[in-house]
């Protein structure tokens, strides 16, 4: 990640960058998330973003394919587009109406709020493995596909959990109007819900500071804010190797099965 300094020059952020890839792609499949800072301007977001992700539009992009979050007002009331208001924003993984959901997003802030609008990170390998060893009918049956359904018209069928070969597990997850589940796993989301707000942290990010996750590992949230708060954000593919979803389980931290 870039270490953040007082009046960087381009070629230094550069030159951090280049050496902090290997350090992102192993943070990245360790934990899901790495932290990085020094990241002032939209052309620094974007260089570093290129550097670790093949770049995919969203709806709400610009041309650069970077989106700029902010508080647009009475617009961000329409049905999934909580994140461009002021509003509490729940834990959820991004993307999770279209077929497949981005593997990376990067989310920095370029402005900070007047107050609140921390972003609260969870890890779901840690939700996924609490839930596990409390209550393992509830993974169970949120692992069942075509058990959620997200997005417009009735939505997509989906599921929480996604299991993937080798004992590894991906989590897709909202929990705004886009979202239905069937019965079953509708009576889970309390426990689920709580497991989440036990693993979560809080982070107050300075302009230039920000996060990399694995979105089909870990969830995002927003606490509401007042004042003008922007972020950038990227979403896409990793340009290094990383495995489906997270270890769970019977599976260690690599993806092996243990014996
Ligand atoms: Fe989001």
């Amino acid at each position: 990640m870039c270490a953040r300094t007082t009046g960087f020059e381009a070629d230094d952020v550069q030159q951090q960058i280049v050496e902090a890839d290997g350090s992102i792609a192993g943070q990245l499949r360790e934990h899901g998330l790495a932290m990085v800072d020094g990241l002032a301007s939209r052309e620094s977001v974007l260089t570093f973003a290129r550097r670790v992700m093949a770049l995919a539009p969203h709806r709400d992009s610009d041309p650069d394919t970077l989106t700029t979050i902010h508080d647009i007002g009475q617009g961000a009331l329409r049905p999934g587009l909580a994140g461009l208001g002021n509003g509490e924003l729940l834990a959820h993984t991004e993307g999770s109406s279209i077929p497949e959901p981005p593997r990376l997003m990067l989310l920095v802030c370029l402005r900070q709020p007047v107050s609140g609008g921390e972003v609260l990170l969870t890890d779901g390998q840690a939700v996924h493995d609490h839930l596990s060893a409390t209550v393992p009918v509830a993974v169970e049956l949120m692992s069942r596909p075509g058990t959620a359904f997200y997005g417009d018209g009735g939505g997509r069928p989906a599921q929480i959990f996604t299991r993937h070969p080798g004992g590894r597990t991906s989590i897709r997850f909202r929990q705004d109007e886009l979202a239905q589940f069937s019965p079953v796993v509708g009576r889970c989301l309390p426990v689920l819900k709580a497991a989440i707000a036990a693993h979560q942290r809080t982070i107050a990010l300075l302009p230039g500071q920000g996060y990399l996750i694995d979105n089909h590992r870990y969830l995002h949230a927003r606490a509401p804010f007042s004042g003008p708060r922007s972020c950038l954000r990227a979403l896409g593919a990793p340009r290094f190797p990383l495995q489906p979803g997270f270890g769970t389980g019977d599976a260690d931290r690599d993806g092996r099965r243990t014996p």
